[in-house]
């Protein structure tokens, strides 16, 4: 089985999806934090644009049960920064980088069932899938989420909401605008709105199609 959850960032779809990989006992990729794991690379080696692509050939990222892995070291906090927020989305519009991060998904989800969340998932990397989703949520539920998650990761930061949509809408546009693979709700997806639903209450209505449609 196949299930993929497209959508912009704070939408809720990786909780969204974990809960259904737990649920359904099937493994979950969240595709975002392979961009993020090679914008992080770029970032601690010092590679610049024009080598971005002979560095990408020499790298090591793969993708385990429990997340992202570079040089076989999971990759956690480090890969939630701002910084590497803006370098993954800047990063996301290069083809090669696509290419690189589509086929790692698709080597997975040839091999057993999965749940992939990301932004071009249903509509260009598994357009085949047997559940499409596409998650949406009210920016600014979108940015209160995302600020939440910070605080959490990092405590002590002093995180202003205004900032955190500001970037949510500035990655959003660059998602949408880009030439290839943009943000799209895919074919035949269905839409599920957060903005005023707990996790739960979304989980319920994800199920109720996945059962509907068995
Ligand atoms: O989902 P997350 O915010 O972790 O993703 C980081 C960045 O990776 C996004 O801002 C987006 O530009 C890019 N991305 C993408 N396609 C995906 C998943 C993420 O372009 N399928």
């Amino acid at each position: 089985m196949i299930i993929t959850l497209d959508g912009p960032s704070g939408s809720g779809k990786s909780t969204l999806a974990k809960k259904i990989s737990k649920i359904f006992d099937i493994t979950h990729i969240d595709s975002g934090s392979i961009y993020r794991a090679i914008a992080y690379s770029f970032m601690i080696n010092e590679v610049t644009e024009k080598d971005y692509q002979n560095h990408l050939k020499t790298v090591d990222i793969g993708y385990e049960k429990n997340g992202v892995t570079l040089n076989g070291k999971n990759l956690k906090n480090e890969i939630r920064t701002s910084e590497v927020s803006d370098l993954s989305s800047k990063i996301a519009t290069e083809q090669f980088v696509r290419d690189f991060v589509d086929e790692k998904i698709r080597e997975i989800a040839n091999k057993k069932s999965v749940v992939v969340d990301g932004r071009d998932i249903g509509s260009t990397v598994l357009p085949n899938a047997d559940y499409k989703f596409f998650i949406e949520a009210d920016v600014k539920k979108r940015a209160t989420r995302r600020r939440i998650q910070l605080k959490r990761k990092n405590p002590n930061s002093d995180i202003n909401i205004r900032e955190v949509q500001e970037d949510l809408i500035k990655r959003d546009e660059r998602d949408k605008n880009r030439e290839i693979s943009p943000l799209r709700i895919p074919e035949k997806a269905y839409i599920i709105d957060t903005t005023n639903d707990s996790i739960k209450d979304s989980i319920q209505k994800i199920i109720k199609v996945i059962k509907e449609g068995e």
